[in-house]
């Protein structure tokens, strides 16, 4: 490990005129590095060495951004996972699909999702390929009745044959290269090389505030962040790839009522509470988390640890998106989660001081890729390129 990130990971708060010179130096050194946008994330060879990448990119984000995959043409994986509001949607706690129907959960960030090695807030899926496939027919997301439904829609896109024909010989449009290109073109949404990442991967010593490194001592030390949120001098996931009880989840099940807003359209809203909810759509909100997989109790309103990168953009919070802001997320923590018999032991009261609180949400801001921007723009342009809008 090279000196100054071997002191940089020790979390060693003096500052040394020599670790001054040393951080300047290797920022100099590595200035080709602090160009790559995956700046501190784990190595990601598959798509770049395919060179018929680029074109089956360009097909999934036209896919992704189109409403006409879904049953009434109104709906598209871009409308839940919007590029503008960091590929989720910030106004809303839990998603809302088709016909207006309520979703028992927040819709996560799809950036970075490559580096996912389980998908969902339960990890009951490991591959985006198959992935794909359950937001196109659930009944309350995108509505179509099979997969079959799905390919003669799209292949009844004129738009659409020519593109498949050419970055699928041989193939075409099918299950297969529908659900492949959609995954491709998500492995390529990834947003590093934040503030964070120049700090401490590439010694560039004034990319961090003084209050924002304070706040990064306190999510690595005090506060204990980073024994869930995990990150290593190689590369900073924010997760420990399990799944843990906070006490969210058992907040929410034992919630004698609770009321959603939903979306009237015109900035409407109205409140309506989840037992009516559940009598007008039908819809089953219940939720036990990570135990809906492995069905062992331990695991009981566990969800999975979310990486924490560009988490300024991707409000609300937590799986059900009841913390609206990063200071009510710090507050929570601050008062060790909510108490529940299976409440993860990590999680006590910490008795930060406002200024401590203020200092850690300020290092969870500096966490934004510096790609995002250019994402969403792709995105936009992907939508306008396509047949509906
Ligand atoms: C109606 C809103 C909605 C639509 C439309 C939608 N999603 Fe999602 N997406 C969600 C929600 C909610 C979750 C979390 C569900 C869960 O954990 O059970 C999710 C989860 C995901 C995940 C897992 C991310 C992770 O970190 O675990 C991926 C990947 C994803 N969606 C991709 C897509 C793709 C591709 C499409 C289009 C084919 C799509 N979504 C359409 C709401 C939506
Ligand atoms: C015991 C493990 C654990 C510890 C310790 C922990 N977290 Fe978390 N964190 C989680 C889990 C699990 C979730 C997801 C909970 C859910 O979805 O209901 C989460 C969610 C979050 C979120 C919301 C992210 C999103 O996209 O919704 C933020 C922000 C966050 N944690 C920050 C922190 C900070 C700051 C600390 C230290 C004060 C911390 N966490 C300590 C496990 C942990």
């Amino acid at each position: 490990m090279r000196p100054a990130l071997a002191e940089r990971m020790r979390g060693c708060s003096r500052s040394s005129l020599l670790s001054t010179i040393a951080a300047s130096l290797i920022a100099l050194l590595t200035q080709s590095a602090s160009a790559d946008p995956a700046l501190g994330l784990p190595p990601l060879e598959a798509l770049q060495k395919d060179p018929s990448a680029a074109a089956r990119v360009e097909l999934g984000r036209r896919l992704f951004m189109d409403r006409r995959l879904s049953h009434n043409g109104t709906m598209s994986c871009g409308m839940c996972h919007v590029p503008e509001q960091g590929f989720t949607t910030n106004e809303m706690a839990t998603a809302i699909g088709i016909e207006g129907r309520s979703l028992r959960r927040n819709a996560p960030t799809v950036l970075n999702v490559a580096f996912q090695p389980m998908l969902f807030h339960d990890g009951r899926e490991t591959s985006l390929e198959r992935q794909a496939w359950s937001p196109l027919l659930a009944v309350d997301e995108m509505g179509n009745a099979s997969r079959a439904a799905v390919v003669a829609r799209v292949s009844g896109l004129a738009d659409y044959s020519s593109a498949f024909a050419r970055v699928f010989p041989g193939a075409g449009i099918n299950e297969d290269t529908i659900a492949v290109a959609l995954a491709s073109y998500e492995r390529t949404l990834i947003a590093a090389n934040s503030r964070f990442d120049l700090w401490l991967f590439s010694g560039e010593g004034s990319a961090l505030t003084a209050r924002e490194r304070s706040g990064l001592e306190l999510f690595r030390g005090k506060a204990g962040c980073t024994a869930c949120h995990h990150f290593s001098e190689r590369a900073a996931l924010f997760t420990d790839h399990l799944f843990h009880n906070t006490g969210v989840g058992w907040a929410r099940a034992n919630a004698v009522s609770r009321t959603i807003s939903v979306p009237l359209g015109g900035g409407q809203t109205a409140e309506v509470s989840s037992a009516e909810m559940t009598a007008l759509f039908g819809g089953d909100l219940h939720d036990d988390g990570r135990f809906e997989v492995t069905r062992q109790l331990r695991d009981r309103w566990a969800y999975k640890t979310p990486s924490l990168r560009n988490v300024a953009l991707t409000a609300p919070y937590m799986h059900d998106g009841s913390l609206a802001t990063l200071r009510e997320v710090i507050e929570f923590y601050d008062r060790g989660g909510i108490d529940n018999p299976g409440k993860d032991p990590l999680l006590q009261p910490l008795h930060l001081s406002l200024d401590e609180k203020q200092a850690l949400e300020a290092f969870l801001r500096a966490l934004t890729g510096e790609t995002v921007g250019q994402l969403a723009a792709e995105a936009r342009a992907a939508f306008h390129a396509t047949g509906a809008r």
